[in-house]
């Protein structure tokens, strides 16, 4: 995978006319202005609010979403390419070679249903931050360190509400896979990557401010995050939605047919 050296991300930079734009900084921080695009990811809307993106959310070429997510986060580069090659699909011109936040609020392109934090399309406005759909998945969030499970269970609360009450919820295989990323996402960036916890308080402040929580005594992983961090993270998620309990307890229990219909499957 061809290497983006600082330099050449930097010296890029110098082509935008906005001064913000060359480097970002965990402690610089201002909110989009007017003209300034902003998207349903909670993530790329901190970055360009830091500058470590475009301030002005446009534009948004290799070099600098690789730039911007290897030094204010620290993921592996490879990783971070795979994640912008991914992206470029929410441009909707043809062999498009960057993308805008305003492109990533395409309905059922990248952006989906059952957002822990933006409305669904159906019913309004499905990327800015929304405190009351927020607070919904926040429920779930029943201790000051969260876990899988409790980002897990907000998860499945948003898809239980949108299939019951949005009469066109539309959840592909394909969105789970985005979905659980992102719901594994805080853990990667905010957490502890061995024991999959992290402390709510940074997750929620994010969220609410989409601002890094660095006053809060956050620094970037010591680690880059590693394509093998991203999948075991997304699997243990996954794992986690299962609403079937597997225990030593049980082995018996599955040995009884079943009460209605006296098979098992
Ligand atoms: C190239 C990089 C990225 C792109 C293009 C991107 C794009 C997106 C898009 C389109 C959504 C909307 C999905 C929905 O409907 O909920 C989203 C959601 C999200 N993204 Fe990103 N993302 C990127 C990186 C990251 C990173 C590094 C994080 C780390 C924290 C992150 C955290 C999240 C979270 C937590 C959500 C869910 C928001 C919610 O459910 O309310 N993203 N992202
Ligand atoms: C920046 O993006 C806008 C669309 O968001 C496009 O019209 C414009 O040509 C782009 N500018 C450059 C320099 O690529
Ligand atoms: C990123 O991951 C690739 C592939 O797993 C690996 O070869 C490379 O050394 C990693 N880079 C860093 C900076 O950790
Ligand atoms: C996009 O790229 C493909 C493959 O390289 C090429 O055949 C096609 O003409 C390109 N389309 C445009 C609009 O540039
Ligand atoms: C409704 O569902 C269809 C099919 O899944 C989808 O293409 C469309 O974008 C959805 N519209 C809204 C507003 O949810
Ligand atoms: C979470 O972070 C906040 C802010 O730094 C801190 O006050 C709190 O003690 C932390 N909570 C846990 C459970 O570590
Ligand atoms: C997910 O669950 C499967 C089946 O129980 C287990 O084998 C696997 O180790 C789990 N993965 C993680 C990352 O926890
Ligand atoms: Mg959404």
């Amino acid at each position: 995978m061809k290497l983006t050296l600082l330099s050449t991300t930097l010296t890029f930079g110098l082509a935008f006319s906005n001064p913000h734009r060359a480097r970002g900084s965990l402690t610089e921080w201002a909110p989009a202005g007017p003209d300034d695009f902003r998207g349903p990811c909670p993530m790329m809307n901190t970055l360009a609010n830091h500058a470590f993106l475009n301030h002005n959310g446009k534009n948004l070429t290799q070099d600098v979403v690789v730039g911007a997510l290897t030094q204010a986060l620290n993921f592996n580069e490879s990783v971070a390419t795979i994640m912008f090659q991914q992206a470029l699909i929410a441009n909707p011109e043809p062999n498009a070679t960057f993308f805008s936040l305003d492109d990533l609020n395409r309905h059922n392109i990248l952006e989906h249903d059952a957002s822990m934090s933006r409305l669904d399309a159906f019913f309004g406005n499905n990327h800015i931050f929304n405190q009351i759909v927020f607070d919904t998945t926040t429920v779930f969030w029943t201790a000051d360190t969260l876990d899988a499970n409790m980002l897990a269970n907000g998860k499945i609360s948003r898809q239980l509400q949108s299939k019951a009450f949005n009469p066109n919820y539309t959840f592909t295989s394909t969105t789970e896979q985005f979905s659980l990323g992102e719901v594994a996402a805080p853990i990667l960036i905010f957490g502890d990557i061995p024991s999959a916890t992290v402390n709510k308080s940074l997750v929620e402040f994010f969220f609410q401010n989409e601002k890094l929580p660095v006053e809060l005594g956050w620094t970037k992983q010591a680690n880059a995050i590693s394509l093998s961090d991203v999948l075991r993270m997304t699997q243990v998620i996954s794992n986690a939605t299962s609403l079937i309990t597997g225990s030593s307890d049980a082995s018996h229990a599955t040995k009884r047919r079943d009460f209605h219909f006296g098979f098992a499957f």
